[in-house]
């Protein structure tokens, strides 16, 4: 296959089982071994929500002087998001991308992705009992934040066409509809639509405010940022493999959605920050959104779509990039219990 993944092809030095396969010895190709790879990753940054200890968080939470109206708008309206988001993000993995995705190296770490994704609705939890918030406030914005509700809006389509069981590959039309649903999950769902709410909540915590709950995303954008690297590493392969489904009117319709995608996101930045809070606010996102917009464009082999587009939050790429990050283990619990929960009340 290609000699930009010179990886893909190994030397089985004897016969043997590969994947139920009974493979003889030889060179092998195996152009999945990236997906595999990553599973391997996932497994090796296993974590657990209630390892992490919301003890200062609830005592900031409770104090009537800890935190100000806009700091507590800005807590409840991105738990309310993510809660939704992730619930979509499993059922999407679950109930689409996995039908539609044959190849055992992805499936597993398909198994893995949507295994995460349960653990982040667990962490939002965590953090809403922890903190004793009105569960039907919190669990509803969806229906009663017009930003989240237009943010889950513009997803549904895409993930339904996964998820329809008339749903099937095999034509130009219906590839190009796996195709266009495989960006809008990663590039602009995993890859856009959690980054203000990330950018938020981490700048709490670097301000020593909810250090639980900034813990908690600071594992859960590590694993985003994992999920959006497997989507792009698989749109790309189908793109390789299947280069009559990018066509120019394609490729223009992507750049659409992605632009669509950003002036969401934005509307969602000034929905949870009406005024400038912990230094931020909703017009340094407005860059930050075509910065990374740019980006996600880059690594599926579109051209850039804004000139000039900074990024206002360097600190964010410390955060994403988290082998900089030397203390990080050093808040965690080490030992695994199986069997049992780990109780806190
Ligand atoms: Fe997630
Ligand atoms: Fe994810």
């Amino acid at each position: 296959m290609s000699a930009l993944l010179p990886e893909l092809e190994f030397d089985l030095p004897e016969s043997g089982l590969i994947n139920g396969r009974d493979v003889p010895a030889g060179v092998i190709r195996a152009p999945y071994r990236w997906a595999w790879q990553k599973y391997l990753d996932g497994c090796a940054n296993h974590w657990m929500p209630q390892e992490i200890s919301m003890a200062a968080d609830i005592a900031l939470w409770n104090d009537p002087h800890g935190l100000t109206e806009d700091e507590r708008r800005l807590v409840k309206r991105n738990l309310g998001f993510f809660s939704t988001a992730d619930s979509l993000a499993a059922n999407n993995i679950v109930l689409g991308t996995y039908r539609h995705i044959s190849s055992p190296e992805c499936r597993r770490y398909l198994l893995r992705q949507a295994f995460e994704e349960a653990l982040h609705t667990h962490a939002y939890q965590y953090i809403v009992e922890s903190l004793g918030l009105d569960e039907g406030e919190i669990f509803n914005m969806y229906n009663e934040i017009p930003s989240i509700h237009e943010k889950a809006a513009f997803l549904l389509p895409y993930i339904h066409t996964l998820t329809d069981p008339e749903f099937h590959t095999g034509t130009l039309d219906a590839d190009q509809r796996l195709l266009r649903s495989l960006i809008v999950f990663a590039c602009i769902m995993e890859g856009l639509f959690f980054y203000v709410g990330f950018v938020q909540i981490l700048a709490l915590g670097r301000r020593n405010k909810m250090v639980g709950a900034a813990e908690q995303y600071q594992y859960i954008l590590r694993d985003e940022s994992m999920h959006l690297n497997f989507g792009i590493d698989l749109i790309n392969h189908i793109k390789q493999e299947n280069p009559q489904l990018w066509t120019d009117t394609f490729a223009t319709e992507i750049r659409g959605l992605i632009e669509r995608a950003v002036e969401l996101e934005y509307q969602y930045a000034i929905d949870t920050m009406p005024r400038g809070v912990l230094g931020l606010n909703a017009e340094m996102f407005h860059e930050y959104l075509r910065f990374i917009a740019n980006r996600r464009c880059v690594q599926i082999g579109l051209a850039p779509l804004y000139a000039h587009a900074g990024n206002p939050f360097p600190w964010m790429s410390e955060i994403i990039d988290l082998k900089k990050e030397k203390n990080f283990f050093e808040t965690r619990v080490t030992e695994y219990r199986t069997g049992g929960s780990l109780a806190w009340d």
